[in-house]
Formats: structure tokens, sequence, C-alpha cells
């Protein structure tokens, strides 16, 4: 969050990564490579390579923007090459995302195989081949394994790794300690079947989905309702089994497979029927579909789905007092990685309010208004908080040691309003400092060029958490606190410091310092 970085320290255990087809998946493939900080040389002959790989980048950092205000690495590099070999010479980690063809995949992979580093690993995004089917004829195989993502791979964390005959259990080791490190999931599938088991899953539900529209008993509007109002919201948080523990009541899933059990055999569904995809019907579902879209453009569809994806990974992150659930836990563990690998703040000059937080307006943060909401103010000012201490060394060490300081007043002050994607600025002004207390005037500032949108005036004491009881802080803080104090105290009075509820006063006003008593002795 600290805005002034020294040398980067590395994310990823990989430098360099090559993505051989630059289409949906390729492209998502490149942008999460980039978004780590790792360098992507990129094969693919299509005309508009580029300029496709180049849109869905641009999407994924305007996602990354809204996600994290955890500290990215550098972006990495990116270049394309006229031809594969090139292209996989030197990577450490190769992605093949070409069109799903069998015949295709085995003589891409042939080449790359031929053409990259022995340690090398090869990942195909293959949706449903059989490793070993793609393994055939390669001089390396036992560094093959499926690697099958979900769109959008930038945002949506979870891999299936699945092994063929000759993978190593090496190869798939790796493999998960790579995915790891970039804020994935790789979970391995424990035997290759086609389709694996994401693929698996979601062509039953679309194969009943094909006949219920063909039958006419819906159209693709209200089935698509029916998921995104129900189980579509149950799944993106506990998925299948764990849904439907719950839904046996106190019994949990005996129970619930004693009541439902029996119905499969009635059945329901039109099982592996495989309805007849005619023109008619295809004309069907696009017309139906065309209507659905009113008029929004696929690239405008992506930014609404990337920001709700943001806002639902976001609330799983905040589960649990912020432990986070599911892939909200895999994000909130991402952020930590990606703070603890981010180069130690250089020593922020005193001269000036520090400028500690920057952050982008997410879509979560947005009210009924279309604006932030006002809480989201108070959050932004106790990172602003946070940043400071951990500048004068108030970190998780020292806090589970038994000590911190806590907030006792807030006085914030709403100027004006941001907007969803602006990007956010606080500075933090010591106003005063004793040995238990800090006296703190925040300001917030947002869009370019920045314009001031809040202010908080805080006080801090500091506490024995252990007694339970205010406590003087040690010399080794007191010594960073008072070096900025110090600094601080030729700077002029922010305007709005000490100010009270309601009051309208232009100028600086008679804001108190703790040295005049603190602010609970203001009038
Ligand atoms: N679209 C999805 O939702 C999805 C999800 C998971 C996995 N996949 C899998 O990912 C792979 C790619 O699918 P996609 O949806 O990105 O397809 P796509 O058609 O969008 O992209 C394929 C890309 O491969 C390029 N290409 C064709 N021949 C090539 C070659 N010889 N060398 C290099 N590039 C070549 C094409 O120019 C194109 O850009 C498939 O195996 C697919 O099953 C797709």
């Amino acid at each position: 969050m600290s805005a002034t970085h020294a040398s980067p320290k590395r994310l990823a255990p990989i430098f360099k990564a090559a993505c051989v087809g630059g289409g949906v998946i390729g492209g998502g493939w490149i942008a999460r490579f980039l978004l780590a900080g790792i360098d992507v040389t990129v094969f693919d002959p299509h005309p508009d390579a580029e300029r496709i790989v180049g849109e869905v980048i641009a999407n994924a950092e305007r996602a990354y923007g809204l996600l994290t205000n955890a500290p990215l690495p550098p972006r990495g590099r990116l270049a394309f090459c006229a031809r594969l070999a090139d292209a996989v010479a030197d990577a450490e980690w190769i992605q093949e995302s070409v069109p799903e063809r069998l015949d295709l995949k085995r003589r891409v992979l042939a080449e790359i195989d031929a053409a990259c580093p022995a340690e090398a690993l090869i990942g195909s995004s293959t949706s449903g081949l059989l490793p070993t089917d793609l393994q055939t004829g390669l001089a390396h195989p036992e560094r093959l394994f499926v690697a099958h993502p979900y769109n959008p791979v930038y945002l949506l964390p979870l891999v299936e790794i699945v092994g063929g005959k000759a993978t190593t259990a090496g190869t798939i080791e790796r493999a998960r300690a790579l995915l790891d490190a970039i804020g994935m999931n790789g979970v391995v599938i424990a035997r290759e079947i086609e389709a694996f088991v994401g693929d698996r899953l979601l062509e039953a539900l679309w194969r009943e989905a094909l006949w219920l529209i063909k039958d006419d008993i819906c159209d693709v509007e209200a089935l698509d309702d029916v998921i995104r109002y129900s189980f579509g919201l149950r799944w993106a948080q506990m998925g299948l089994f764990q849904t439907y523990r719950i839904a046996g009541g106190e019994a949990g899933m005996r129970h619930f497979l004693a009541q439902f059990g029996p119905c499969l055999k009635w059945p329901w569904t039109k099982l592996t029927d495989v309805v007849d995809l005619d023109e008619a019907l295809i004309e069907k579902i696009s017309a139906q579909s065309d209507e659905q879209a009113a008029g929004l453009s696929i690239r405008a569809l992506e930014r609404i789905r990337d920001e709700n994806l943001v806002g639902i990974l976001q609330a799983l992150k905040g589960s649990r007092g912020g432990e986070g659930w599911g892939a909200g836990r895999l994000l909130a563990n991402f952020e930590r990685r990606l703070l603890a690998s981010a180069p130690a703040a250089s020593a922020p000059d005193p001269s000036a309010p520090l400028r500690l937080v920057e952050a982008k307006v997410s879509p979560a943060w947005i009210d009924y208004n279309g604006h932030m909401t006002e809480h989201r103010y108070l959050q932004v000012f106790g990172d602003t908080t946070d940043a400071l201490l951990r500048i004068i060394g108030v970190d998780m060490a020292y806090v589970e040691a038994g000590h911190s300081y806590y907030t006792v007043e807030t006085h914030l002050r709403h100027l004006d309003e941001a907007r969803l994607g602006e990007a956010l600025a606080s500075t933090c002004q010591i106003l005063s400092a004793d040995e238990k207390r800090i006296h703190l005037f925040h300001r917030l500032f947002a869009g370019t060029p920045e314009r001031e949108i809040a202010t908080a005036e805080q006080l801090l004491l500091h506490v024995d958490s252990k007694a339970g009881r205010v406590a003087a802080a040690p010399a080794a803080i007191l010594e960073r606190v008072q070096a900025i104090a110090s600094a601080h105290a030729r700077l002029e009075t922010p305007l709005g410091a000490g100010r009270a509820v309601g009051e309208k006063r232009a100028g600086p006003t008679a804001c108190r310092t703790l040295q005049g008593g603190g602010s609970e002795d203001r009038a």
C-alpha cells in the first residue's frame, strides 16, 4: 500500500512463461502471468492477436485495480514472436491454448517439446482431451499435464491439474507450487477422464439446459434467472456437497441422501440423451441470447462480469471476520503474499504529510447513489492509520506480543463523491504525539487531477492489550513517532482540523494539540 518502493522481491518462482495461442483463454493466461510479474512471450499466428490480447490485458488490469489494494509486482514484459520456437526457447512454463482439436494440439505440443528447455513445464488448457493422448510422440512427455482454467483466467483462480500416464509427480508438484504463487488454486484430479471434473458437471447442466429451451419449457433469460437468483449464488461460496449438507437440516448429508436419493431413479432429467443442435435450435437460442444481451457488446458484458466477480471475491474475502472463505480465502492469502513480497517502503519524507495508501474505488464500495459508500471512507482512513503504524514499528509481531494503538476518536468529513474505478490516495499528518497518544489528520484524494474528497481526524491510544489498559509506548516506537511529529510540527495546521460537527468555518481552526489538552478537551 505504501507509495514508495525500493527493489522488488519476486512473487513467482519463475521469470518467464510462454503462451502458445492467445485467444479467449490464452489471453487470460497472458494477463494472469504478466500481472504476477512474469515476462511472457506469445506465439499466435492470428493477424489480430496483439490487439485481442491487448484488450484482454486492459480488462484484466482494470479488474485487478478493483480487486485488490495490495501492492502488485511490477508488470512482466510482453513480447510477440513470429515463430513458436522463439517464443518457447527460454520459457520455464509453456501454456498451450490453441483450438480444441487433438491433431492440432499434438502437432503444436510436439513443436513446443522440441524447442523449449528440457526442464520447462508444459500445461495444456484443453477442456476435455486426455493428457495421455496429448503426450503421444513427445520426447519429454513427463513434463506435460493438463492445466485447465476457467474464463476469465485472470480472475477465476481454479486450474484443474490432470496428469497423463507419463506425467511425473514432480511435474504436478511444481505446477501446483507455481499456480499457488500467482494466486491460483491448482486442484489435482486423481485420474484422467475426458472433461475432468468441471466440464463434466457443466456439460450435464448444459445438456439439460438445451433440452429445456428446445422443449419450450423456458427461454434463455428465464433459465439464467433460475440459476443466478438461486443455486448460482450458493455454488460460488459452498459448492455442491456442503450446500446439500445444510439442505439436509440437522441430520445433514445422511438425511439429504435419504430424502432426495430415490428421485434420482424417477428420473427428472433427460440423462445422456443429446439434443439435436439443428439449425432451428441454434437460431432459437441465438435469437433469445441476442434479445437477452439488450445491445450490450461482448466487451461490455465482460466488464460487467468482471465487476460482479470482483464484488463476489471481495465479499468472500471478508467472510469469517476477514479470514476469508473459498475463493475469498485464496484472495486473502494471495494479498498477504503480495504484502510480504513487496519491497520495504523507503523511509517516508517527513517534510510533508505522508502519502500512505493508494487504492481504487471497487464495485463492492458503491452505494445506491452510484458513489463510494460512506463506511469505505473510514476503511481507507483505517488503512492509512495502519500504514502509519507499520512505519513506526507497530506490525503484526508487535500486536501479537500484546501491544497496539487503538483508535478512540474519528471525525470524518465527506467533501466530495468518488466514482467506480477512480484512483484514491491518502495522506497522513501527525498533529501531535506523546507517550500514550497520537493525534492524526488524514486527507483523501480522488481522480486525476486529484481533488480532496474527505478528511479524518483521529486520536489513537497506545494500549497494553493483555492488561486491557492504556500504556506508554516503548522508546523505540516513540522515537519514530516523534521524528515524524516534530517534522510535521513545522507544517501548517490543515483546514478542518479540530472542527466540530456542523461547523462551517473556512480557515484554519483553533485546533488544540495534545500538548494543549488533547482532542477530548476541545470545546
Ligand atoms: N473458452 C473457454 O471458456 C475455455 C475454458 C477453458 C479451456 N478452454 C480451452 O482453451 C483452448 C483455447 O480455447 P479458446 O476459447 O481460447 O479458443 P480461441 O479460439 O479463442 O483461441 C484459440 C487461439 O489459438 C490460435 N491458434 C490457432 N492455431 C494456432 C497455432 N498453431 N499456434 C498458435 N496459436 C494458434 C488462434 O489464432 C486463436 O487466437 C481450447 O483447448 C479450449 O478447450 C477454453
